[in-house]
């Protein structure tokens, strides 16, 4: 790739729409967090949990994933987490980000509910006050567990209603699939919130398809597995179902062998609103720059492409119409340069 092209890809304004906040911790954090909390860690350095992170599947990742977590207990902790990715995606040039949490991560440990979302949600005040950068957050039910736990959720976050704009469904896919949810994005679908779900990452096209029939979501996480169906795949594109596709993530966790294996150019060409994200960037070798570089180096991808997922990562965004347009409007005038 070109020294031009790869400095396009870094300044372009662009958004981020799939980056689960706790999978921003970095090695570093979770170490100072860990003896500021007095919290034990099964690794004895930021190197060896650094190690670690050799994931086969994306069970073996969450594993780690869910262990990292643990050294979060006060407010301050989450604020401390957003605050690091909130800087770090600013350097990415991110204007606009929709951010996930997994609340249940942290209630099933006896830290309340009130305390993860008050203290992303300063963090993210905090952003847009001081940088104008905008944001949102979607709360995340995790599908290992039950819908019964995703209503005791839901019921957890009425009082915060105020702090997050949607819900989304992540975690072990497997065995996990959509229709175990539909009662609780019907009832969150009634109270006005913005809905999207992992689907088709790991798991096959038919939850793609179930994710939008039977919990009616907007965007779908990944999708990446789309392309296995031909007539998902034309419905994808005739709808604009925007796909939130992660490739350093995919290629972590196994789903792609290698990153020029990854169907990002494939899914661009099937006509499909593609976007790219960074998903867990702390543990999957970058954040949403990364993502982008490391794909336009070994697929050919080229400007009118970078472009393209520019203006596709706002326009698949939960930004109000005007914000959309203004966001537009400032990717064309970088690119008309
Ligand atoms: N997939 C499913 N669940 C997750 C992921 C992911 O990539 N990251 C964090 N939770
Ligand atoms: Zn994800």
């Amino acid at each position: 790739m070109d020294a031009a092209l790869r400095d396009i890809l870094i300044k372009m304004p662009k958004a981020e729409l799939h980056m689960h906040i706790e999978g921003s911790l970095e090695p570093e954090l979770i170490f100072a967090l860990a003896k500021r909390n007095g919290v034990t860690l099964d690794y004895p350095s930021v190197e060896a949990l650094r190690r670690a992170y050799a994931f086969t599947d994306l069970q073996s990742f969450l594993d780690i994933y869910y262990a990292g977590a643990s050294v979060l207990l006060k407010e301050q902790d989450f604020y401390d987490m957003t605050w690091a990715y909130l800087e770090r995606a600013r350097a990415d040039n991110v204007r606009h980000a929709e951010i996930f949490f997994d609340p249940q991560t942290h209630t099933d440990r006896g830290v309340p509910f009130a305390t993860a979302i008050t203290g992303i949600h300063r963090a993210l005040r905090d952003a847009e006050a001081k940088w104008g950068m905008s944001t949102g957050l979607i709360m995340c039910f995790l599908r290992h567990l039950s819908e019964e736990e995703a209503f005791a959720t839901l019921e957890q976050a009425m009082p915060h209603r105020d702090k997050f704009i949607g819900v989304g469904l992540d975690s072990s896919e497997r065995g996990h699939p959509p229709e175990k949810f539909a009662r609780v994005f019907e009832r969150c679908r009634e109270l006005g919130l913005r809905l999207v779900a992992h689907a088709g990452e790991e798991g096959p096209p038919e939850y793609i398809r179930t994710a939008l029939d039977l919990l009616k979501v907007e965007r779908i996480d990944h999708g990446v597995r789309c392309l296995e169906d031909s007539g998902l795949t034309q419905r994808l594109a005739r709808e604009k179902i925007a796909l939130t596709v992660c490739p350093l993530s995919n290629v972590k966790l196994r789903v792609f062998d290698k990153a020029s294996d990854h169907n990002l150019l494939k899914l661009i060409e099937a006509g499909l609103a593609v976007t790219v994200n960074s998903d867990d960037p702390a543990y999957f070798g970058g954040y949403v720059n990364d993502n982008f570089v490391q794909m336009f180096e070994v697929l050919p991808l080229e400007k009118n492409h970078a472009y393209q997922l520019a203006r596709n990562s706002f326009s698949a965004s939960f930004l109000d119409n005007q914000a959309k347009r203004k966001c537009l409007d400032e990717v064309d005038a970088f690119f008309e340069q």
